[in-house]
């Protein structure tokens, strides 16, 4: 763990207008500048030009109508933004979409993939989650690359032959730790209030990290992060971050409240 410095994402889906999405960047741009560990009233604040050092990485990642105005209003801090999606080619014919390359023109340095909610609306497969990857790994973007079983798969008792099958077919030959994040999300768990305990949700990650030995190598293995989601919320996430080989959260619905996302930062330590 120690190797791995956490990653706090938050997935804000396909929420907020312009007022709403600029108003959340600010508010978590204002926390971000505390000094970590205090509480968020503390009047001891760093001066507004040295960005406090966070006790993880940070992610914010909105959609794509709010990413320009949202990098703007983190501007100058320690907050990265991301998007939830790109097409795996770099530009064309292709109504609707968007790549890599714009994301990174932007600013973005990060972008995720295979989300369970595109592979489900969207028809994507393993194969097109990789090819998604290796376009951010082309355009020079971190690539979260999203795994998860579904309830049906769970209840079957599949669901750590699905996560390794998504794996294996979702996350690109060249990967390295510097330019490839793993998040592990069970479907049943997204949105749904239900979560995996931290047990459970260690066994799926302990399994993805031994899936990566074999794909990548142990080096690699060893040091790429591997982030949990579905339903974390300040309440529940110390103990996940705590498990030895989860490394961050995607958040979906608690990113949406700057209080709850900075509490689930302040949890991993
Ligand atoms: P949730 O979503 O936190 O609202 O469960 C997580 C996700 O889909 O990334």
């Amino acid at each position: 763990m120690d190797q791995r410095r956490p990653l706090i994402a938050g997935n804000w889906k396909m929420n907020g207008l312009v007022a709403d999405g600029v108003a959340l960047a600010e508010a978590l741009v204002e926390r971000s500048r505390r000094h970590p560990g205090l509480p968020p009233d503390a009047a001891a604040e760093v001066p507004p030009d040295v960005p406090a050092a966070l006790p993880c990485d940070v992610l914010v990642c909105p959609p794509f109508t709010l990413v320009d105005r949202v990098l703007q209003t983190v501007s100058g801090t320690k907050i990265a933004v991301g998007g939830q999606d790109c097409h795996a080619e770099a530009s064309g014919a292709r109504t609707g979409d968007v790549s890599a390359e714009m994301l990174k023109d932007l600013g973005c340095r990060y972008v995720i993939v295979g989300h369970s909610e595109r592979r489900a609306d969207h028809g994507e497969d393993d194969r097109t989650v990789r090819l998604k990857a290796e376009a951010a790994l082309r355009a020079g973007l971190i690539a979260i690359v999203c795994v998860g079983e579904t309830e049906a798969e769970r209840d079957a008792g599949q669901t750590e032959a699905v996560v390794a099958r998504q794996i294996a077919g979702s996350v690109p030959a060249a990967a390295t730790p510097e330019t490839v994040v793993v998040a592990y999300e069970p479907v049943w768990a997204i949105g749904t209030g239900k979560t995996a305990t931290p047990a459970e949700a260690q066994a799926v990650h302990a399994r993805i990290r031994a899936e990566l030995n074999a794909l990548l190598g142990s080096d690699a293995a060893a040091r790429m992060r591997i982030l949990y989601g579905g339903s974390v919320k300040p309440g529940n996430a110390a103990e996940l971050l705590g498990q030895p080989d989860i490394d961050g959260a995607l958040v979906g619905g608690a990113s949406l409240k700057a209080e709850d996302f900075w509490g689930i930062v302040g949890a991993a330590k």
